[in-house]
């Protein structure tokens, strides 16, 4: 069943000569439960895409169902009860309150709810033993390891008992270790039922995915299904070419790869994957 359905979504900042077309005419519809992993090179547009699915930034133009409800022109206050009851985000450098303890951090989703403190931060404590840091709940965020960090933060994302799970690069600041640890925790999540979107830079992790979305320059240029446990088709291609090792050479990755895909006109075609020269591309990548 279609849980978000996106029809010609377009996204514009600023106007007259500096306008940026962020996303162009987007047309995008994910179903219940599906594990989304969204895919491209650095401003082409992926942020904006989560966070207008997420409910923190409205279309310029086109369409947005979210659960068959038409939620493109809502109000703020609108869409902040909707994302409050249905979304929770998680973000690459975790945004949690530096002066809140862990535990606090967590509760702080359930203020409006009309729960008294005590009844808080007992389900904050459940959600962050959920999640394995509940041992370092009266620690401050600056006390934390990164990976304890995304762990407090998805805990914070989970304890209003979110449909959707946004994640918008939520290993892009983890070494490889704790990256695992985050992404396994998501599968587990996604177990539950969960629809979860995550953006990343590295083809390794579409192995969580049951569908990777390939966007360039503000569009979706590619859109396969991929099977858990295994690195998506299109992904594995640019990772067997080049060693992503690190962030660098993954976003080298990707951009290679947009390079290699089908412009957005053919997108019907399979994509024909011609590798070469990484080094050059690594170079453009370097200086964007
Ligand atoms: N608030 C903003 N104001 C102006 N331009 C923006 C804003 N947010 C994003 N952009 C621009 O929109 C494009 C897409 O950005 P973004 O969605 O952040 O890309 P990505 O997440 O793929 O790196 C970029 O050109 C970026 O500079
Ligand atoms: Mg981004």
């Amino acid at each position: 069943m279609a849980l978000i359905e996106l029809q010609d979504v377009s996204k514009l900042y600023g106007f007259g000569d500096a306008t940026t077309l962020a996303l162009d005419e987007v047309s995008l519809t994910i179903n219940k439960g599906e594990f989304v992993a969204v895919m491209g090179p650095s401003g082409c547009g992926k942020s904006t895409l989560m966070n207008v699915i997420g409910l923190l930034d409205k279309p310029s133009h086109g369409q947005y169902r979210l659960d068959g409800k038409l939620v493109s022109r809502l109000s703020a206050n609108q869409s902040a009860k909707i994302r409050r009851d249905k979304i929770g985000f998680i973000f690459q450098f975790f945004n949690l309150l530096p002066k809140l303890t862990a535990l606090e951090n967590v509760a702080l989703p359930l203020t409006y709810k009309g729960m008294s403190v005590t009844k808080r931060l007992k389900i904050a404590s459940e959600m962050l033993d959920r999640v394995g840091v509940q041992s370092r709940e009266y620690y401050l965020p600056g006390q934390l390891s990164g990976g304890q960090l995304q762990c407090v933060a998805i805990a914070r994302a989970l304890v209003n008992n979110p449909q959707i799970i946004i994640a918008d690069e939520p290993t892009g600041n983890l070494d490889s270790g704790s990256s695992r640890l985050v992404m396994e925790l998501l599968a587990e999540i996604h177990k539950m039922g969960n629809t979860i979107i995550f953006v990343t830079h590295n083809p390794e992790l579409t192995r969580f995915a049951t569908r990777v979305v390939y966007m360039h320059d503000g569009g979706i240029i590619h859109d396969e299904a991929s099977t858990i446990g295994r690195v998506a088709t299109t992904a594995r291609k640019v990772l067997y070419t080049i060693p992503a090792t690190r962030e660098e050479d993954d976003l080298a990755g990707v951009s290679l790869l947009m390079k290699a895909l089908p412009s957005k006109s053919s997108v019907a075609k399979q994509p024909v994957i011609k590798v070469k020269k990484p080094r050059t591309i690594k170079s453009k990548a370097k200086a964007k």
